[in-house]
């Protein structure tokens, strides 16, 4: 089986209107996302909290694309089956979260739901060595999880690129998460990341009642990987 691996931007609602976030959905669709990236931060497993599967479901209907979430959450286990019944598509969990990702990604896959697993800037790519087989998407943090409007860790290039040589030609996409603007995202990309997400390079200078400026700022994002 193969995947498309042409580049997809997946603004990441975090840098959304939190009163308003099914018109932010539509208007970043309607601008040009390719996925919709939902952080889902729990207060314990990063120092932050934003919403949890009722949000996800308050959204779907509103996301034609795909609904893709990130779960900065521990433990994950008890909330798979209530997130997948919102209507993810993509569920990541982070190979910290826990003694038992295997476990974890089996319950997402049966589930149902596409399975990701997430990796924090700390972590070496081969702890996801033996989990290859069991995963539709790997997330390189190219930030410390738990805010918007973070620097980009150029370090993780090189982990992208490794990541990159031990799937082969298992159909896994790479997604990149953090910092990325116009010009990290040539960097991430250029070693083999296929999905981009941003929040603040995407979210800033628009709105619901002005949603053009985020179609230029994914534009921007494309053309400086053209
Ligand atoms: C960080 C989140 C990211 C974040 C990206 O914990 O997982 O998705 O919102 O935001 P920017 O693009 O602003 O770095
Ligand atoms: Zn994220």
């Amino acid at each position: 089986m193969s995947i498309d691996r042409s580049v997809k931007i997946a603004p990441s609602i975090l840098s959304a209107d939190f009163a308003d976030f099914g018109r932010e959905c539509e208007a970043i669709e309607a601008e040009g996302a390719d996925w919709v990236h939902v952080d889902v931060m729990d207060g314990h497993f990063v120092p932050n909290i934003t919403f949890g599967p009722q949000l996800c479901k308050a959204i779907r209907p509103h996301v034609k694309t795909v609904m893709d979430v990130h779960l900065m959450i521990a433990p994950v286990d008890p909330y798979i089956e209530a997130f997948a019944e919102a209507g993810a598509d993509i569920l990541t969990a982070h190979v910290e979260a826990g003694p038992h990702i295997h476990r974890t990604l089996q319950a997402i896959r049966g589930a149902g739901v596409m399975a990701g697993v997430a990796l924090n800037p700390g972590t070496p790519a081969g702890a996801i060595a033996p989990l290859l087989d069991m995963v539709d998407l790997v997330l390189v943090m190219t930030v410390n999880p738990g805010f918007g409007g973070q620097k980009f860790i150029e370090s993780q290039v090189a982990k992208v690129a490794e990541v990159r040589a031990m799937i082969g030609d298992r159909p896994i996409h790479i997604q990149v998460d953090g910092g990325v603007t116009p010009e990290t995202a040539p960097l991430a990309v250029n070693a083999g990341a296929d999905v981009m997400v941003a929040g603040s390079a995407v979210f800033k200078g628009g709105s619901v009642a002005n949603p053009a400026p985020y179609g230029q700022n994914m534009n921007a994002i494309r053309a400086a990987l053209a």
